[in-house]
């Protein structure tokens, strides 16, 4: 059976690994953050993820699913079959300080660590986004520093999982896409996908600019989705229209499509900003910057809907929130997740504390991971108790357990009956019938 490495244990990484020991291969985990390997060797996750604690769990008792912090674990997992492990490297390219452009300094680290050890001809394999390019100079890197030289492959895999449904989406993808340099890296990731592929899911070979460059233009098109709806939105508001009959309507057109069509406060998190803008900039590097010049818009677009968030609710407010308590529901960038990395909501939160108001804070998941990032905010344990006394709701994630509270019992402890639903996911007439002012982005009052 074959043996597995993965470099970088975080969303990416964890749930790859843990889907790979499901699949019956035997997976080493690596990461140089200890507090994370620890907990992970012992079966706890280090973050929220819908049905990964029990995965997580399952796969460390069987035993396929071990874990590390050391790069000789991984250059040595295998034994004297080590040339046949293939390594996967899941480490995170976050947006550089004070730039657009991605920071590779973790592959890059990654490579340096691991490389010098790797004494056979082996497969590294790139999981992570980056910018078109790197992978030819990780090559070059890989193959300078590794005693196998020459025979060092490398090949890219990217990743189209989305939090909350990261095990499906690892386990059960739209599609598989390689980038390759030779014949025996593509025969290796064939190999390791076949019981993906056996079931009918679809596996594109190309090289490897390609690969990288397709990870980037899927984000840049979902980001593109969502902020041309929004953009719906600010015309719907000037026209006195509804832009969710207007999406619903759109949407049964096959070749548009109802989904990532939903108006509201736009996209955050730790993947879909930073990557729009790291494309932007190696696209200014190749000398093709007038290519996604459009993307500048949909970021504007974007970020205008979190400005309008808080100048919509500081309407509610009778124009000011000097001595206004206003609740929040939700903190994570999305449901299913406690992520708060670039949360609309966060942003949101603290712009209406910073004018005056006193906000509380509930998210099912994220009070303890935002508590960390915003400690300035208040955080209360139900979203009745953040209500409790409220001139103003603010619904800024769309949590399930919001969308099944009775309005009426909302209404038993405000101080005033007034919601905004910044994701458009409440039932407005429900809230309208408990005595609610319902307001939402991109339709009428
Ligand atoms: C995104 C992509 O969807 C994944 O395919 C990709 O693999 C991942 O980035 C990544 O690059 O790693 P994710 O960041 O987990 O996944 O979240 P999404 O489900 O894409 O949501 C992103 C944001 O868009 C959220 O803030 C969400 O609230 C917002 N959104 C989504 C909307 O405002 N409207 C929609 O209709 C859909």
């Amino acid at each position: 059976m074959k043996r597995i490495t993965v470099i970088g244990t975080g969303y990416l990484g964890a749930v790859h690994a843990a889907s790979l020991a499901s699949l019956g291969y035997e997976v080493l985990g690596m990461d140089v953050d200890a507090e994370k390997i620890a907990a992970l060797a012992a079966g706890r996750p280090p973050f929220f993820e819908p049905g990964f604690d029990e995965l997580l769990s399952e796969q460390v008792a069987s035993g396929r699913l071990t874990f590390t912090n050391s790069y000789a674990d991984v250059a040595a997992f295998g034994g004297d079959d080590r040339a046949n492990t293939v390594h996967f490297v899941c480490v995170n390219t976050p947006q550089r300080k004070g730039e657009y452009a991605a920071d590779t300094a973790y592959i890059d680290s990654v490579i340096d660590g691991l490389a010098p050890l790797l004494d056979v001809p082996t497969l590294i394999i790139g999981k992570s986004t980056v910018p078109a390019g790197t992978a030819a100079r990780l090559t070059s890197r890989l193959r300078a520093l590794s005693p196998a030289g020459d025979e060092m492959r490398l090949a890219w895999n990217p990743e189209f999982l989305r939090e909350g449904y990261a095990i499906e989406d690892t386990l059960r993808p739209d599609r598989l896409v390689i980038g390759v340099q030779d014949e025996e890296s593509e025969a290796a990731l064939r190999d390791v996908y076949k019981p993906l592929t056996d079931t009918g899911i679809p596996l594109l070979v190309t090289d490897l600019a390609t690969s990288e460059l397709v990870k980037a233009a899927a984000n840049a098109f979902l980001s593109t989705k969502i902020s041309f709806i929004n953009a719906m939105a600010e015309v719907c508001e000037a026209a006195g229209a509804d832009v969710m009959l207007l999406s619903k309507a759109l949407s049964f057109d096959p070749r548009i499509g109802g989904r990532f069509l939903v108006p509201g406060l736009g996209f955050g998190g730790g993947c879909l900003p930073k990557d729009i803008r790291a494309f932007m900039a190696r696209a200014g590097e190749l000398g093709a910057d007038q290519a996604l010049a459009f993307l500048k818009e949909v970021d504007a677009i974007n970020m205008r809907r979190r400005a309008r968030t808080v100048d919509l609710a500081r309407e509610q407010c009778d124009g000011s929130f000097l001595g206004k308590r206003i609740a929040v529901w939700g903190a994570a960038f999305k449901p299913d997740t406690d992520d708060v990395r670039d949360s609309p909501a966060l942003n949101v939160a603290a712009s209406i504390l910073l004018q005056g108001a006193q906000v509380t804070v509930y998210d099912p998941k994220a009070n303890d991971t935002a508590a960390k990032n915003f400690p300035t905010l208040n955080y209360a344990d139900s979203a009745l108790e953040a209500a409790r006394g409220a001139n103003l709701i603010l619904h800024l994630t769309e949590w399930r357990e919001f969308r099944e509270l009775d309005p009426n019992a909302v209404g038993e402890v405000v101080a005033e009956r007034r919601v905004l639903d910044g994701r458009n996911a409440l039932d407005s007439d429900l809230w309208r019938a408990a005595g609610f002012t319902y307001r939402a982005l991109g339709r009428p009052s």
